[in-house]
């Protein structure tokens, strides 16, 4: 729909606020954490940086690059810019499409966890047994699931101006003070200084190939990167923001909010285990099992709690409303139908394609994709099999065959100043591509027990 007239963001904050509240999701709240205590603790964490800002950097200026300069999601993109490479546009639709309902499922997760703290049952929360009777219920996780993705469609169906960059302008600054508040009252806990100390001292010795492959992982996921999201954010970008500086306060946001993360989980957890790090080692266990334990052992923990839930449940939202708004974002290009139709229609996909992945922790159990649940199936098959191709491919297309140049164009377009351009050149024709790499190839070697770590 080139005719039509494209809506957009009326600031360069609105659009930083929109893109940072993409990015900052259950990736920084939960993963980022957890992967850090795994890895090297400070270590982990200025491995993450130093890629973020070159990395993270260089894929983010080619994806919002690429909106900015067609004005079209990933599919019409993609395909506006070289048909041979339609293909990824079609992932760029595609991979949203997966990833929404299966992170409603657990965005629905952390919905039911703000009722049940709202309603004092936090005592409750914190058995053993709480959260693997509730995830097995059948029926009310999908109630939860569609009350989440409910919401995140009633902010696409608003509009990007009116809906998603409102709801980000008031939600980041929220999400920002929750944060700080929660991690001042864990900091002031007894103890939780040699947590502190835990999650931050860089652990040299900890340090190799995998720590480095753990922290480009969580970049992409965190950074929204290889979703289409950040093509379709760039598509509502105006010419006039500049595009290196809106980049490096996107990462910083993204950084920030997740050490923060940190710095709530990995003391709290620590004060509670007495500093056994098996503890951090629980995944998705570790936010809906061992939290609610180490909240119920804390005076004051179940508004502490509450706080976090909301801060978890806001961080989960506007991440949903970016892969929700790629998804219709791109159906509109292509097909013209209203933004109203077709957020209808993508939320019952979302809510019908949410509903096994939901089960396969109660009636569907019995039911295993390459020996796993459903839902950890569809995150597999869309952060390990999809994603690192999508952004292989980004890579050589913009490197080798739209050329660096174009883009760079794109970030110096009315008078911006691009410092990095030489970087950009170098990186996304040789770096990230081969870095892109690195991560497969030692994901095949890993699962064929290859490569022991
Ligand atoms: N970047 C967001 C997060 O960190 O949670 C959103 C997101 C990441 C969605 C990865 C989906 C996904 F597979």
């Amino acid at each position: 729909m080139e005719g039509r007239k494209r809506n957009g963001f009326t600031s360069r904050i609105g659009f930083v606020l929109a893109a940072a509240s993409s990015a900052v999701g259950l990736g920084n709240m939960w993963r980022f954490p957890y992967l850090a205590a795994r890895y090297g603790g400070g270590m982990f964490v200025l491995t993450y940086v130093v890629l973020a800002v070159t990395f993270g950097f260089v894929m983010l200026i080619a994806e919002i690059g690429i909106g900015r300069m067609t004005r079209l999601s990933s599919v019409a993109a993609f395909r506006k810019l070289d048909r041979r490479f339609s293909f990824c546009g079609i992932l760029g639709l595609l991979i949203p499409a997966l990833i929404t309902p299966y992170y409603s499922v657990i965005g629905g997760w952390v919905t039911k966890y703000i009722m049940v703290f709202a309603a004092g049952q936090n005592t409750a929360a914190a058995e053993d047994s709480y959260f693997g009777a509730f995830i097995s219920r059948g029926a009310e996780p999908i109630v939860y699931l569609t009350v989440f993705i409910v919401l995140a469609a009633v902010v696409v169906l608003a509009g990007v101006e009116k809906g998603i960059e409102k709801a980000s302008t008031f939600l980041m600054p929220v999400l920002l003070f929750l944060s700080i508040g929660i991690v001042i009252y864990i900091a002031s806990r007894p103890g939780a200084g040699d947590g502190i100390r835990y999650y931050l001292k860089p652990d040299f010795s900890e340090f190799s190939g995998k720590t480095v492959l753990a922290a480009i992982g969580q970049l992409f996921y965190s950074l929204s990167l290889a979703m289409g999201i950040m093509i379709t954010y760039g598509s509502y970008m105006r010419r006039s923001d500049r595009l290196e500086t809106s980049v490096l306060q996107i990462e910083f946001f993204d950084s920030f909010v997740a050490i923060l993360a940190g710095m709530m989980i990995v003391p709290a957890v620590y004060i509670f285990s007495g500093g056994d790090d098996r503890a951090m080692n629980a995944g998705a266990g570790l936010m809906f099992i061992t939290l609610p334990k180490v909240f119920a052992s804390f005076k004051g923990g179940r508004i502490v709690g509450l706080a976090f839930f909301i801060l978890v449940f806001f961080a989960a939202l506007t991440s949903a409303i970016s892969l929700l708004e790629a998804v219709v974002s791109n159906i509109m290009d292509v097909s013209g139908m209203s933004r109203k139709l077709t957020t209808v229609l993508v939320t019952v996909w979302c809510i019908i394609l949410g509903i096994p992945s939901s089960l396969g922790f109660g009636p569907l159990s019995g039911v295993h994709l390459l020996g796993m649940d459903i839902l950890d199936f569809m995150d597999f098959l869309t952060n390990t099999v999809m994603m690192p191709v999508l952004a292989f491919a980004t890579c050589i297309f913009v490197g080798f065959v739209l050329k660096p140049q174009k883009l760079i164009r794109e970030a110096e377009a009315e008078g911006a100043a691009f410092h990095a351009k030489h970087f950009f050149s170098f990186m996304i024709k040789w770096i990230a591509p081969i870095g892109i790499v690195a991560i497969m190839a030692s994901f095949i070697a890993s699962s064929f027990g290859w490569l022991k770590w």
